[in-house]
């Protein structure tokens, strides 16, 4: 009898347990995979890609992430695709001994996009012994013109975060500071946010976050259970001179991109201190407030809501008028691994949306007054026509411009954000 009893509570709780957490999680997996999206962007954006133009297919490859400050687009770039593709950790690529002969030296492009002029960014002083592979990175203007950039390197005995400084005009980086992590914990540097520089503290020094995607580094068992099981393995950590780094939020399911506002325009709004970062393998976007100076503090940092979309996106960024999060993935993560093995043979899906951030009722107010905002589907690409893997991209309104670049893209695509086409009128 009492054995019964058991018994139906057992199943009353794992039946409960099911209902609650594992079935809304199990059914995450068609949505995420790709297997009930509907292949079409928006309307209005349905001729977006004729209208596109790769800027320097031929020096610009692979470039993971890129930001656009005023007129200057700053990308990291893969510079040697054999040397990428032995070693590339956030793809799973340990394929390079330390003992290896080979550096690996990437690079940071800039493009001026007024002209197109390319700038292959020195860096005079960056021990020439060292490795860089470049991954996430920020630039923020600490003073007028001149620039602190933050870089993941994932350097083969560790992956760090490099710090640089750029002066607007000039065609160098300055290299500052290397800031390793691992004894925190953050093995697997993703992206960086740079924190807006206040003109008076001195405790936001260094300051940015950055995410950690994965738990385990080499283990091939430890990826795969992760990365399958979408597990809460990721995590977001926050640096600064006084407070080294601090890890602010765990349980994040690959934490990937990250951004914010820099701008001291935004200081007054409720933007500001505002940063969002992705757990892509749950699809979910999340928007946190942090007290500057005071991020490591009880209080400092603080979760303001989740968004959800239906794709496994990578980087995120922010347009310049501060009106849009882009959010740019891939719309078929289970090609993901193959298309970088075979990418002649297997396309993976470029997607990106965008959110308005404007319609979040009263810029994210505190009373509770958040609603939805209007997701606009800017590229939905199957076969990769545009570039196969995207990973970041950003649009302006007023050039009416956008740019969208991936893991293996050649170039940066520059297209027309809209295409003068009333919609739903048909060109065919
Ligand atoms: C994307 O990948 C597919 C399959 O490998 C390939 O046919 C296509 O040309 C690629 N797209 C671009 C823009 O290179």
């Amino acid at each position: 009898m009492e054995r019964d009893t058991f018994r139906i509570a057992f199943t009353a709780v794992v039946a409960l347990l099911a209902a609650y957490s594992i079935l809304p999680w199990a059914l995450r997996y068609p949505v995420l995979l790709g297997k009930t999206r509907v292949w079409e962007p928006d309307p209005q954006f349905a001729h977006l890609r004729e209208t596109c133009r790769a800027l320097h297919p031929v020096q610009l490859h692979g470039c993971e992430k890129f930001k656009i400050i005023g007129d200057s687009l700053f990308a990291a770039c893969a510079a040697d695709w054999d040397l990428r593709r032995k070693w590339f950790p956030p793809m799973g690529e340990f394929g390079m001994s330390l003992e290896d002969q080979d550096i690996i030296r990437d690079s940071l492009y800039m493009v001026d996009l007024k002209t197109k002029e390319l700038t292959l960014l020195s860096m005079p002083n960056f021990p020439e012994h060292v490795d860089f592979c470049v991954h996430g990175m920020d630039f923020v203007e600490v003073s007028p013109g001149e620039f602190s950039v933050y870089m993941v390197n994932h350097r083969r005995d560790a992956s760090v975060v490099e710090k640089f400084r750029h002066k607007s005009g000039s065609k160098e980086i300055l290299h500052l500071a290397t800031f390793n992590g691992i004894q925190q914990g953050l093995v697997n540097p993703n992206d960086i946010f740079a924190v807006p520089v206040s003109s008076s503290s001195s405790t936001s020094q260094n300051a940015f976050f950055v995410t950690n995607d994965h738990y385990f580094r080499t283990s091939r068992l430890g990826r795969v259970l992760e990365q399958y099981l979408r597990l809460p393995t990721g995590s977001l950590y926050y640096h600064s001179t006084s407070t080294g780094f601090h890890k602010v939020r765990g349980r994040l399911p690959s934490a990937n991109g990250i951004t914010g506002f820099q701008d001291h325009k935004f200081d007054s709004t409720p933007l500001a201190n505002m940063i969002f970062v992705a757990s892509i393998l749950d699809g979910v976007v999340t928007a946190y407030r942090y007290v500057p100076g005071k991020v490591a503090e009880k209080g400092g940092f603080t979760k303001v809501r989740d968004f959800t979309f239906d794709f496994v996106m990578d980087n995120l960024a922010m347009s310049q008028d501060g009106r849009w999060l882009y959010l740019t993935g891939h719309g078929e993560p289970g090609n993901l691994d193959r298309h970088w093995r075979s990418p002649n043979e297997v396309p993976s899906a470029s997607v990106s949306y965008r959110m308005s951030l404007t319609e979040l009722g009263a810029y994210f107010g505190n009373k509770g007054e958040i609603g939805e905002s209007r997701v606009e589907r800017i590229v939905v690409d199957r076969m990769g026509l545009i570039g196969n893997a995207s990973t970041t991209a950003v649009g302006d309104d007023t050039l009416n411009k956008y740019w969208i670049s991936g893991l293996t893209f050649r170039g940066i695509m520059e297209c027309n954000l809209y295409t003068n086409l009333p919609d739903g009128e048909d060109m065919d």
